[in-house]
């Protein structure tokens, strides 16, 4: 029996759930968690909070009633065909992901997209004023729904309205080709706090403000006017760094099975001296190409040698469809296939590549294995990936190799930090990495391991949601 109110005081809004529909080889539909890093980050917070989540279920043209899960009130947005194709693939991943990563592949700028963005934004804002109860917070997150702060208030004048941006938000030089980049800053500006990943994201949102919706901006405060000219509120942006649930994953990590199946992975590589591992989601962004060109030279070099080091890397399938997608897909699956023709044997490879995802128990044994993490990113608004390395390493060994061009770069400093674009830089990173002492590697991995265990997700949930509590209201 359902137990759950029909309205709550904590919604959650994003474009998807914490978990995809899946139908298996037997035609039974099922759940599983949905990919990156916004549902590992906010679903452990979700937990603890008794609220509602708005979002997708993963699979177009499907309409699914509310259902409860893990404590939380899960509320399907439904979106068909055409909005898959426009709403998420287009505007969402080819014309902001590509524009807000600092335009590493070029966006595409396309009035139909824009069209099927403002409807389906209009949909997720719908679906969350239905159920948040009188005076709730109600917390929007990424890139996919920025007009939906803005079309909430004029829905909903006693919610509390929180939005944060999970990935970067880009230099206004780079902001301004959005033909859309008003109706952008005047969605986002109907919440009461907007959030980033890093100061550097919330100077850049600032400047986009100050250029284009004329008002003034101080400390992070936004002084926002309707479209009458009338003043309407205050608005404060301000960078709010996100985390994991640090603790869950050192539990993970310390659990004997867990440590059995890591030392069956190094076997099953062929026990060599060093494994280094990447994991990413199969996206331009991540720099996987850059990395394998850095490994392949150092083999090259004689630097390192097959048997004594290996580098497992896995990718998961992500936003398929979408030509440049398809394209890094080719190109790292055939630099893999020629530095393995290259440098491996009958019985060791050079690189292992896996394309699929894992269970949570399985990556934390992935993380034990590894001697070298490497996280090469070109841009990434933050990346977890180096977090949950850094928590796992529960005996304070292995070394992280970190791209200057994440968020995770501005907290986790005692990471060798690299260029990604400077191959002779990244292969020096790498050395470092793999020739650096157990004492050196203990003394920075203890210093990691304390910045993670201290701000975690549960403490930037808690700045986010206290500084949304603590605004004074004025509208
Ligand atoms: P993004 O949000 O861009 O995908 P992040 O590094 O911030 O990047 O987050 C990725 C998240 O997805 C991490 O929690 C990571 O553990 C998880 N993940 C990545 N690859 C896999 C995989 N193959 N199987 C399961 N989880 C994965
Ligand atoms: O913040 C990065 C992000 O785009 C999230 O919004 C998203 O949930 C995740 O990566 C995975 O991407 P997608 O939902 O497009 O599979």
């Amino acid at each position: 029996m359902n137990k759950k109110p029909a309205k709550f005081d904590l919604v959650v809004v994003a474009n998807r759930l914490p978990v995809d529909r899946e139908v298996g080889p037997d035609g039974e539909a099922g759940w599983r968690q949905s990919p990156g890093g916004l549902v590992t980050g906010l679903a452990p917070v979700m937990k603890t909070h008794d609220g509602a989540w708005v979002g997708w279920a993963g699979t177009p043209d499907e309409e699914i009633e509310p259902f409860d899960l893990d404590g939380m009130r899960l509320v399907p947005v439904p979106l068909s065909n055409d909005e898959f194709t426009q709403y998420y693939e287009g505007f969402s991943n080819a014309t902001l992901w590509p524009l807000y990563h600092d335009v590493i592949a070029p966006p595409e700028f396309h009035r139909t997209w824009w069209d099927a963005y403002l409807r389906v934004n209009e949909r997720f804002a719908q679906a969350a004023v239905t159920v948040a109860a009188e005076n709730a917070v109600i917390w929007i997150h990424d890139y996919q729904l920025q007009l939906v702060p803005g079309m909430i208030r004029k829905l909903r004048p006693d919610v509390r309205i929180g939005f944060f941006n999970h990935i970067p938000f880009p230099p206004y030089e780079i902001f301004a080709q959005l033909p859309w980049r008003k109706q952008i800053l005047h969605g986002l500006l109907g919440a009461d706090l907007i959030g980033f990943q890093r100061p550097y994201d919330s100077a850049n949102f600032l400047r986009a403000v100050r250029r284009n919706v004329g008002t003034v901006a101080r400390n992070g405060l936004v002084r926002v006017t309707d479209e009458n000219g009338e003043e309407s509120h205050t608005a404060k942006a301000q960078s709010f760094p996100i985390s994991i649930d640090a603790a869950e994953l050192e539990r993970l990590a310390l659990k004997p099975e867990i440590q059995e199946r890591a030392r069956q992975i190094r076997e099953e590589v062929g026990n060599p001296e060093v494994l280094m591992l990447g994991v990413d989601r199969m996206d331009y962004t991540k720099g996987i190409r850059h990395r394998i060109k850095a490994f392949a030279e150092l083999l090259e070099d004689g630097a390192l040698s097959v048997g004594e080091v290996t580098l497992v890397q896995i990718a998961t399938p992500s936003r398929e469809r979408l030509e440049h997608y398809k394209q890094i897909r080719h190109d790292v699956e055939l630099a893999v296939g020629r530095i393995n023709g290259e440098y491996g044997g009958l019985s060791t490879q050079a690189v292992n590549y896996l394309h699929h995802s894992f269970p949570r128990d399985e990556m934390v044994a992935f993380y034990l294995a590894a001697d070298v993490m490497l996280v090469t990113a070109l841009r990434d608004g933050m990346n977890l990936v180096a977090k949950e390395y850094v928590a796992t390493r529960v005996n304070h060994d292995g070394a992280l190799v970190l791209s200057e061009f994440t968020g995770a770069a501005d907290e986790l400093r005692q990471a060798v930090l690299v260029n990604p674009h400077d191959i002779t830089g990244l292969k020096a990173g790498i050395m470092k990495a793999v020739e650096m002492t157990p004492r050196e590697s203990a003394r920075r991995m203890r210093a990691l391991r304390r910045r993670v265990a201290e701000d975690d997700v549960q403490h930037w949930s808690r700045m986010f949601l206290e500084t949304l509590a603590g605004l004074r209201r004025d509208n």
